[in-house]
């Protein structure tokens, strides 16, 4: 018995071993792309075949998103946006601008387990996911034209770039993290002068010449992205702003420090805004809740303020301890 035991154990090493071996060599074959070098494909390039059409209206939808489904477009039917932001307001350049939440690459990306549905989300969830939040409006029908439109344009922005690809670019870039909890005084001062010539003092942003959307958009108030929007927790805003605004800003030419950008995150997002209902069904296992989640409930039971300003360390290692204590249970 006991040599049993011993030949079990033996096989149980090798075959862990095996395994480890060979998502190593799985790994070193992956892909990499490096977005900051990478040229996406033109526009004007695009033909008018059927997928050429669908790939045009995609960057319509991207660029011009107010007025082909905001709140505001004649047909009811239609207002699927529920602000007049548009996609590219974040998603900056028509989504290929590195760590500005690029599209570049994403076609590859899906299907991915998402902590916040916890479960294996589709590229479709995730674009409906910005219309829910981002946009504060209603997801879009799977066999709808608009959603075969934004598809066609993300694979389309992706071309030449391997399925499953490691991207550099990818996302937002973070900041440090400065290890206090942001300072919302300090963080309206930087409003106030770096801010605030584009945006307004109110925040309410400048509407566009023509069309329905902005010349600058709002960063709080009813016409912005809602209270579950990425853009709401801390961390992403301040990972969006320092590397790209004011705008003109790239990841290479920040000029806000990092406290600074910290610190203004926190200002707009401590601002109103309009809120989704039934967020507490996010994050179904809370151990998965990203520690600057602005709603509850939590796994741990740090006060809410902290979990919206932070310092997010002493947060991070309580999760960290009950995701151990759940594993052993
Ligand atoms: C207010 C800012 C904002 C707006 C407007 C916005 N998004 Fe996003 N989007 C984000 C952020 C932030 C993320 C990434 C992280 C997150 O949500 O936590 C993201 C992620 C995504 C992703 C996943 C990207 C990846 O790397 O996996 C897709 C696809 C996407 N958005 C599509 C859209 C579309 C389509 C629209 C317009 C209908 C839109 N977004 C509007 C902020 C925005
Ligand atoms: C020179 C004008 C300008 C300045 C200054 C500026 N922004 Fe922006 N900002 C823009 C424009 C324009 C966009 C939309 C980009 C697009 O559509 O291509 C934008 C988009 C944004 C967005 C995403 C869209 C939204 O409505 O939430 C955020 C967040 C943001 N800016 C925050 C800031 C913060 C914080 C500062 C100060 C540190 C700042 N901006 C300074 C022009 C500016």
């Amino acid at each position: 018995m006991r040599g049993f035991i011993r030949l079990m154990s033996m096989l149980a090493a090798l075959v862990a071993a095996t395994v480890t071996a060979i998502s190593a060599a799985l790994a070193a074959d992956v892909a990499q792309v490096n977005l900051t070098e990478w040229t996406p494909p033109d526009i004007k390039s695009v033909g008018d075949d059927a997928f050429g059409k669908l790939v045009k209206y995609g960057y319509a939808l991207m660029t011009d998103t107010a007025s082909q489904i905001g709140p505001q477009v004649d047909d009811p039917q239609m207002r699927y946006s529920g602000n007049n932001l548009t996609c590219q307001n974040c998603h900056l350049k028509a989504g290929t601008q590195p760590y500005s939440m690029p599209l570049t690459g994403v076609w590859g990306q899906f299907p991915q387990y998402r902590g916040r549905e916890g479960e294996v989300g589709t590229l479709e969830d995730r674009i409906n996911g910005c219309l829910e939040r981002s946009m504060n409006g209603r997801a879009l029908p799977l066999g709808s034209r608009e959603m075969k439109a934004f598809l066609a344009f993300t694979k389309w922005v992706s071309t030449g770039i391997p399925d499953g690809a490691k991207l550099t670019g990818a996302g937002a870039m973070s900041v440090k993290e400065p290890g206090r909890a942001a300072d919302l005084a300090h963080g309206g001062e930087v409003y106030a002068q770096v801010c605030a010539t584009c945006h307004g003092q109110d925040g309410q942003g400048q509407r566009a010449e023509s069309g329905r959307g902005y010349r600058f958009p709002p960063l709080w108030g009813p016409d912005t992205y809602n209270n579950g929007a990425g853009m709401a927790r801390l961390l992403s805003a301040a990972a969006f702003i320092k590397h790209n605004m004011p705008f003109g800003t790239t990841y290479a030419s920040a000029v806000l420090s990092d406290e600074d950008a910290y610190d203004v995150a926190a200002f707009i997002n401590s601002a109103e805004r309009p809120q989704r209902a039934n967020l507490d069904k996010d994050f179904p296992n809370r151990l998965q809740k990203p520690v600057d989640t602005a709603y509850g409930p939590y796994a741990d039971d740090f006060p809410p303020a902290q979990h919206k300003l932070g310092p997010f360390d002493p947060i991070r290692a309580k999760v960290r301890e009950l995701a151990a204590q759940a594993a052993g249970r």
